[in-house]
């Protein structure tokens, strides 16, 4: 599993990009404006903090193919070799994903995607991820992991190099149902991302191994 985090916000990303094997930040439009600051600073600081191994996926505004190449472009100078761009799968961004997939230069994510046909065509055209909404397809009913599955299915079948990025979730349990498809990537808020490795009993179970340890070798003591 790749796992990313879906933000803009530098405070949760040191912490999470800290604690978690996380390989890949992910931002998108309403992400960005909520911290209602130019883009190119937002990402600046957001390489500060997670470098030059970590990807960080940001997606472009343009309406036709050519300025989205243009975009595309111009936010790798940005960013730097670390740097995947989010394009939606409408029929002017698959049109964009040919023409950077053909250069061979700029990793996208196909983005916005809904249904399993639109990710099959991006990753025809060249998309390395492709980003399923899982939450808003299940707000209308429209079972997102089914979507994902019937995705990763396609995938496997046609015999294509893309991976699946799952993505829009708002509970653990959808993250959960979307690993057991075989996706092989999600891009998860912190706020989801954080509870994905809770549990009560952890907590208490830690809370008895220290109470039983502490009672017999002193407080804060460790094992060196
Ligand atoms: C990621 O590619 C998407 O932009 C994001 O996960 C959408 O999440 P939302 O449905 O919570 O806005």
């Amino acid at each position: 599993m790749i796992y990313m985090l879906d933000t803009a916000n530098l405070k949760d990303i040191a912490r999470c990009v800290d604690l978690y094997p996380i390989t890949g930040v992910t931002t998108n439009p309403s992400i960005v404006a909520k911290e209602n600051r130019p883009l190119a600073a937002i990402l600046k600081d957001i390489k500060n903090i997670i470098g030059d191994e970590i990807m960080l996926h940001a997606q472009v505004m343009g309406k036709d193919a050519d300025t989205i190449v243009k975009e595309a472009y111009s936010l790798k100078e940005v960013v730097g070799s670390n740097f995947v761009v989010k394009i939606p799968a409408t029929a002017e961004g698959i049109k964009a994903m040919k023409i950077i997939s053909k250069k061979g230069d700029l990793r996208i994510t196909a983005t916005a995607i809904l249904s399993p046909q639109q990710a099959l065509m991006a990753a025809v055209a060249g998309a390395e991820f492709l980003a399923p909404y899982v939450n808003r397809l299940d707000n209308i009913c429209a079972d997102g992991v089914k979507v994902v599955s019937d995705i990763v299915t396609l995938l496997q079948k046609h015999n294509l190099k893309a991976k699946v990025l799952a993505a829009s979730f708002k509970n653990v349990q959808q993250v959960h149902d979307v690993s057991m498809t075989g996706a092989q990537s999600v891009t998860v808020a912190p706020d989801v991302f954080e509870q994905l490795i809770l549990h009560p009993l952890t907590d208490s179970g830690v809370a008895g191994f220290v109470r039983d340890w502490e009672g017999v070798y002193g407080k804060d003591t460790t094992v060196l």
